[in-house]
């Protein structure tokens, strides 16, 4: 994907001290930078605000975000938003979570139109609320055929349960006896999985510094590089995007092969 180089240096103009856009090297930012979005209730909590209020800040951290990746000119973004897990939580933070997901995405549909960006979703989307999933429907729609960056959002999504699911497909198709067994491989799994066309993540980013995965991409992930920050989600600026790409760039990525020389 290309940027503009103008619009780039703009955007990250008034550096802080430790970090600048001169120390990334434009030639090789990732292709596709993962995000699990962790820490809205602590940082909450460390205001002594409800839990609901991190959600609502990190809703302009998201945004920022997806600008900065734009900028950078990366094909994909991806970021966890609610996992099969986060069922669990209390209804009530469900529900503003719910009303949360259709509310920020109605109002940011003119910067997914201005930025070109398509958007996708990964996860089972029939188990969401009428209200989030027809926003969700329409969000898809109106950005199917815009050519830039790949916008992500997993919502409901599990991993394993994704896995399963590629699983059952390929199963049932085999069972139908329009695919023999011999023909399933890594390609033809992977078009299986929510994530179907979209590479893999280069970068896997996580907030709040936990260092868990919590049932995120466990097939797409295999190779990524990793970076976790401890600052909270709505804590997370262009900055730190770009402290995690200079990391990134200093990695030696092997894919089991030797030192690259
Ligand atoms: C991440 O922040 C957002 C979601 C999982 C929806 P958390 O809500 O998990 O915040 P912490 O981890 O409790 O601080
Ligand atoms: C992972 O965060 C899910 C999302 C960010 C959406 P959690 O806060 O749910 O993960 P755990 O419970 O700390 O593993
Ligand atoms: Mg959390």
């Amino acid at each position: 994907m290309t940027f503009d180089e103008t619009a780039l240096r703009e955007y990250f103009s008034d550096a802080p001290d430790d970090i600048a856009l001169d120390d990334v090297d434009l030639t090789r930012i990732p292709r596709h930078v993962s995000f699990i979005m962790d820490g809205n209730g602590r940082w909450a909590q460390s205001r002594g605000l409800d839990r609901s209020k991190g959600h609502i800040a990190g809703v302009d951290s998201l945004r920022e975000t997806v600008t900065t990746s734009v900028r950078l000119g990366l094909d994909a973004l991806s970021c966890y938003a609610f996992s099969t897990e986060n069922w669990k939580r209390p209804q009530r933070e469900v529900n503003l979570l719910m009303h949360l997901f259709a509310t920020t995405l109605m109002k940011e549909m003119p910067l997914f139109h201005q930025e070109n960006v398509r958007l996708r979703f990964l996860g089972d989307l029939e188990a969401l609320p009428k209200e989030t999933r027809e926003v969700f429907f329409r969000g898809l729609d109106e950005t199917s055929d815009h050519t830039g960056m790949t916008f992500a959002l997993a919502v409901n999504y599990g991993s394993r349960s994704e896995i399963v699911r590629a699983a059952r497909n390929l199963a049932a198709n085999a069972a139908m006896g329009n695919l023999s067994p011999d023909e399933i491989d890594e390609e033809l799994f992977s078009a299986n999985l929510y994530t179907a066309g979209i590479p893999d993540p280069d970068l896997l980013i996580r907030t709040s510094g936990e260092m868990r995965l919590s049932n995120y991409l466990l097939w797409q992930l295999a190779y990524t590089e990793f970076y976790v920050t401890d600052l909270y989600w709505p804590d997370f600026s262009r900055w730190e995007f770009l402290r995690a790409v200079r990391s990134y760039q200093s990695r030696d990525r092997r894919f089991g092969g030797v030192k690259a020389k």
